[in-house]
């Protein structure tokens, strides 16, 4: 059945008013705690407005301990809950469901001590990363939030766990495909059980892009194991993530070969991300594939309304020309609103 980027469509029970997802996009801008401050309140305010169908936060840490990356969102404490129940009335006040995009950057015993690695880990460790994931779930759900996306991608803590680039271990975490991915279906039966009222979505590599590592096959592989343990739909992605030089035309939808393959392969929605600049390529992926909705990241940061214009017809093509600045600047702004 032909699909339409402005349609009602289902994520799992979720009603999204169109085919557009605001892939996790880190801000930068959240206290030491991981609470929220009034630009955060901000950005979200505007991205609801804009139009898009569905959105997914930022990376937002299970752990308060996670030194990664700089002003990471956390629902790492109960304490933190209120704030991120503003956060979902915001975004809800325009009818978008959204998803908190659960994370860990690495495993840091203690905030000052240095992260330890998968192959270091031992059992009680990888148990306690399962019960961060669940127990953020959990708050996610007090909080408001319709899903959360589990981040597998782009070699953060779980896709360095599930990749045999980075995880050698020999007993039951280790090894095969199934044992490296069992870290993953852990937490998403944990999240099942516990937020039982959330959609449960992961993002994940198609291509690990370094010797060793997880490429297509695989990938597909830990896709089929992830669905068995609950997984309700799936956002393609890889390293080597944002692509630069993308532009309308040129380079578009970097991941589609495999998004394709994934929508056909598996039993859930499949979401595309990675260089969707026109609306043109948006509807010609969701024409020629089974992939159900379309992410974008650096489009929105460009242009939060390029939604409401594609809808309205005012605009078929994305100003953001992939130049990647907008990773160093003041709450990931885009360096072209950031001169007005
Ligand atoms: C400033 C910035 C921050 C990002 N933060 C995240 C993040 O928190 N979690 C994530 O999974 N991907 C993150 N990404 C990657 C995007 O979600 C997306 O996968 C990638 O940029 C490709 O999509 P695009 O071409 O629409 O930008 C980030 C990208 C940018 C530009
Ligand atoms: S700085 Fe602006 S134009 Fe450059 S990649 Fe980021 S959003 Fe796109």
């Amino acid at each position: 059945m032909s699909k339409r980027i402005f349609e009602t469509a289902q994520l799992g029970s979720l009603t999204a008013k169109n085919r557009l997802v605001r892939s996790a996009t880190w801000e930068g801008i959240a206290t030491p705690e991981g609470g929220i401050t009034p630009i955060g309140y901000d950005i979200y305010r505007e991205l609801a407005a804009g139009g898009v169908g569905t959105i997914i936060t930022g990376f937002t840490s299970v752990s308060d301990t996670d030194q990664y990356i700089d002003g990471m969102m956390r629902l790492s404490s109960d304490a933190l809950v209120p704030q991120y129940r503003r956060l979902t009335d915001i975004i809800h006040e325009q009818d978008v469901p959204v998803l908190a995009q659960l994370a860990l950057g690495g495993y840091y015993p203690t905030p000052t001590a240095e992260p330890v690695e998968p192959d270091d880990m031992t059992p009680a460790q990888i148990e306690h990363v399962i019960r961060q994931f669940v127990d953020a779930a959990r708050r996610a759900e007090q909080a408001g939030f319709d899903g959360v996306q589990v981040h597998v991608a782009h070699f953060f803590f779980l896709s360095r766990f599930v990749s045999p680039a980075a995880n050698h271990r020999t007993d039951e975490w280790g090894g095969s495909t199934a044992n490296r991915a069992r870290i993953v279906c852990r937490i998403i039966e944990g999240i099942r059980e516990a937020a039982p009222s959330l959609h449960v979505c992961a993002k994940v590599n198609c291509t690990d892009l370094v010797a060793g590592g997880i490429e297509e096959a695989e990938a597909l592989e830990l896709c089929r194991i992830y669905v068995q343990a609950g997984l309700e739909s799936v956002e393609v992605s890889g390293n080597g993530t944002s692509v630069a030089g993308v532009r309308p035309g040129v380079g578009e939808a970097y991941f589609g070969r495999f998004g394709a393959l994934a929508a056909h392969e598996l039993p859930i929605p499949v979401m595309l991300v990675g260089g969707m600049r026109s609306s043109g390529t948006i509807q010609s992926v969701l024409d020629h594939t089974g992939i159900e909705f379309v992410s974008l990241s650096r489009p929105l940061l460009r242009e939060p309304d390029w939604p409401n214009e594609l809808k309205e017809g005012t605009s078929s093509q994305s100003a953001c020309i992939s130049c990647n600045r907008c990773y160093n600047t003041p709450a990931h702004r885009c360096v072209f609103r950031l001169r007005g």
